[in-house]
């Protein structure tokens, strides 16, 4: 049953999934627009291309003839995906399901107006002028974010008059290829928000991991940790929604649907058709299977019996914060001097400000307080420090 698995885009996430599908025995060809991406030292082929170019993507799906197309990322040019689908090539979890969310307007519509679920009330604006009539109708403050886009990039909050012009400029220099148009959403008073792995398989029942809950700051997760505190009224109504949206997507794999818990109920956020990186917390043994064995299963078309909760945890992001080659990290020792700590050093031949270089795990048993687990996670990832070559 060895297939031939072609991943597009090779971070941390891809790295993670190469390593689960070897162990079930595949082959995988590694694609990033640079060379020596993580997912590549570990793959069996790689090649470097731009995958928003269409003409490169059929390329090298002609070349190497993959029986699966894994996307790790959104910048591909996903309306090349349905033509594969055609040709009998299964792309994860969908053709469908990878165009949507590379853009914020399709998935919120499809949500809020086709599924009718509960979102931040939103509007759309391809200029400044409508970008200010959009404020007036979601009312302020709201957030700002270019279409495509992701990881915060072109996002700010709108809180008075003035901002909204920086607000359009700031999306306009963020955002992801040529589309200029940005959502206006209302901003949500959220106690937290969680991320809802859930797993669609071909034969099977819909899965869902236990909720897991992070913090974000400039636009990246900086922790995470499992299981994230939720009633049990809003954890059903995330399921329901979790289920409705990647039911109407199609696919099977593994998702990471976001949620913002709110005193008034649960909106849904947005959502990504693969491992999610704060599922990066599943490395800390939490489930009887990562976030990336789910998704190996799910995608090779194999059962998953069930997912049961081993431990709680927690992930915290080691973050560089120089620009340079070679990197190599200090405090590595201390963090696994500790007990129930354990450490994933992406292997990313650049580091950059704010690049994330590797995740720190810490753990404990099920009935351990997830709050501390995570604040130890934190402390240590602090320990950790990126030193590069500077040129
Ligand atoms: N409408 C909103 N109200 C409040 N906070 C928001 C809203 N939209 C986004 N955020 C905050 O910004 C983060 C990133 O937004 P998100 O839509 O998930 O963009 P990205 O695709 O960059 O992850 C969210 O996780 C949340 O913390
Ligand atoms: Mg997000």
């Amino acid at each position: 049953m060895q297939k031939k698995i072609m991943l597009l885009g090779s971070g941390e996430l891809g790295k993670e999934f190469v390593i689960a599908a070897q162990r079930l025995g595949q082959h995988i060809i590694a694609v990033d627009s640079y060379d020596d991406a993580p997912a590549q030292q570990v793959a069996d082929e790689r090649e470097v291309i731009n995958m928003l170019d269409g003409a490169e993507l059929d390329r090298i799906v002609a070349k190497h003839k993959p029986d699966i197309i894994v996307p790790e990322i959104e910048a591909i040019r996903t309306e090349r995906f349905y033509d594969y689908e055609k040709q009998g090539i299964r792309v994860v979890p969908s053709a469908k399901a990878a165009n949507f969310t590379m853009n914020r307007k399709a998935i919120r519509d499809l949500a809020a107006k086709e599924l009718g679920l509960r979102t931040a009330d939103y509007r759309y604006a391809n200029n400044l002028e409508e970008l200010q009539a959009a404020v007036k109708a979601v009312g302020m403050p709201c957030v700002v974010k270019p279409l495509m886009s992701s990881s915060g990039k072109g996002q700010s909050v709108i809180r008075n008059e003035a901002d909204i012009e920086k607000a359009w400029e700031y999306a306009q220099h963020g955002k992801r290829g040529d589309q200029t148009e940005v959502i206006a959403e209302a901003f949500v008073k959220f106690n937290s928000e969680i991320t809802l792995l859930t797993v669609t398989q071909d034969s099977g029942i819909t899965l869902f991991c236990l909720p897991i809950g992070h913090r974000q700051e400039n636009g990246d997760y900086r922790e995470s940790w499992q299981p994230a505190a939720i009633s049990p009224e809003h954890l059903t109504e995330a399921q329901d929604m979790a289920a409705k949206v990647t039911r109407a997507l199609t696919g099977a794999g593994i998702w990471g649907v976001e949620f913002f818990l709110a005193d008034e109920g649960v909106y849904f956020s947005e959502l990504s058709p693969r491992p999610h990186d704060t599922g990066m917390v599943t490395l800390a043994g939490t489930q009887n299977l990562s976030e990336f064995e789910l998704h190996a299963r799910a995608v090779l078309g194999l059962p998953i019996a069930e997912i049961t909760h081993e431990r709680n945890g927690a992930s915290a992001v080691i973050l560089a914060d120089t620009e340079g080659s070679e990197p190599v990290f200090t405090g590595v020792e201390q963090v696994l001097a500790q007990p129930k700590a354990d450490i994933r050093l992406f292997g990313k031949p650049i580091a950059r400000p704010q690049r994330r270089m590797g995740v720190v795990l810490t753990y404990d048993g099920t009935g351990t307080n997830v709050d501390s687990i995570k604040d130890r996670a934190a402390e240590l990832a602090q320990l950790v420090k990126v030193v590069t070559q500077v040129h």
